[in-house]
């Protein structure tokens, strides 16, 4: 079978539709409400001065030094996981190391394949196209994607009606950057055709205080060695998030205290913002509430939780769900989520005993 046959069958014709961040919260991965200006100011422009994904980062060293050696552009390459966690970041530094221009855009910001055939003819040889949530692509614009990855070629259509002709344009030879916070949406197709995919991982403790260190002295913030770690300990594996803890924590130290960020300083600014000591805000604890209270700790249906918890299901599965299932709060079963002890033990909630067979004798009814 043809990759192009293998097309998923089910997916609309058009792009999903756009999953709704809950921006308002402090923990929130989703980049909308970050201030640009930090967010440049953050940003590592070189693989050097990124930290973290080491093993992914290694690898990119050596295809970035052989697409060089070689003359020709970068391989495509898919950038997956949660919000947060750099996808964007890379995109830049992977153009930067390059020394081509980059280009971004977003899956549902292609409307139709003349928009593509736009963006690609003003590629240049070697440039990065990045296309954020990729998996949003309208399945018509995906599809005149393929030819552009593969042969760098698109085919435009001319006129309309009647008179209608395709022409096959050659487009310079370049390098696709996605990024999906879903590869599971992604098509077979398009998935095989990225020469790398690289997953990016929740960051541990150790590298989140190297960037809280690294972003204190950019922001010149004095910040003590435990009060990095209490921000990183705080930050649900993702750097974004540090970094906006960081800001808001410095600010509670500079009115309430010298200026300078120490562990109780960070502590006590993370308990007013509603963050505790896992990371976890006000809506984490909310979900793992209904799931306990509500639904005697599971199995709940994500439709169900999303209801009870007025939040669309995307941004249960894409914003909340991942770092609880990764730090153990939550399971998933076929039948639903599921709360762990470790979530009961995080509420201060006592586990109820496993439910005991029937008994016979009581069966009464
Ligand atoms: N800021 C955000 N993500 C970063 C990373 N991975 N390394 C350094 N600084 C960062």
């Amino acid at each position: 079978m043809s990759p192009k046959a293998g097309r998923a069958q089910n997916r609309p014709p058009n792009a999903t539709p756009a999953p709704p961040q809950s921006d308002d919260r402090i923990v929130a991965a989703a980049a909308a409400e970050d201030d640009p200006r930090f967010d440049r100011l953050f940003r590592p422009t070189s693989l050097d001065e990124y930290i973290g994904q080491s093993a992914h980062k290694e690898n990119l060293r050596v295809f970035l030094q052989a697409a060089k050696k070689r003359g020709e552009p970068l391989d495509h390459v898919l950038l997956c996981g949660p919000p947060g966690l750099g996808k964007t970041t890379l995109a830049h530094i992977l153009a930067q190391e390059m020394g081509v221009t980059m280009y971004a855009t977003a899956g549902p910001a292609i409307e139709h394949k003349g928009a593509l055939a736009g963006l690609l003819t003003r590629v240049q040889e070697r440039d990065v196209l990045f296309v954020d949530e990729i998996h949003r692509l309208s399945a018509a614009v995906e599809e005149s994607l393929y030819p552009a990855i593969e042969s760098f070629q698109i085919d435009v259509m001319m006129g309309d009606g009647p008179h209608a002709t395709t022409i096959q344009l050659a487009l310079q030879p370049f390098t696709l950057v996605g990024a999906t916070t879903r590869t599971g949406l992604l098509t077979a197709p398009l998935l095989t055709r990225f020469g790398y995919v690289m997953r990016l991982d929740f960051y541990p403790v150790e590298d989140l205080i190297l960037i809280v260190h690294r972003s204190a002295r950019l922001l010149g913030v004095d910040i003590t060695d435990e009060g990095a770690l209490e921000i990183a300990k705080r930050s649900r594996g993702t750097p974004r998030v540090a970094n906006r803890l960081l800001r808001r924590v410095s600010d509670f130290a500079l009115v309430l205290g010298d200026g300078r960020v120490t562990a109780r300083g960070a502590a006590e600014a993370c308990e007013r913002l509603g963050v505790d000591s896992a990371g976890l805000d006000e809506m984490d604890r909310k979900l793992m509430h209904v799931i306990i209270d509500t639904y005697d700790g599971g199995p709940v249906g994500v439709e169900t939780l999303a209801a009870a918890l007025a939040e669309p299901r995307d941004t249960i599965e894409d914003v909340y769900e991942p770092y609880l299932l990764q730090q153990g709060f939550i399971g998933r079963t076929p039948r639903g989520r599921v709360a762990t002890k470790r979530a009961y033990e995080h509420l201060g909630i006592a586990m109820p005993a496993k439910a005991s067979p029937p008994d016979p004798q009581g069966a009464l009814f």
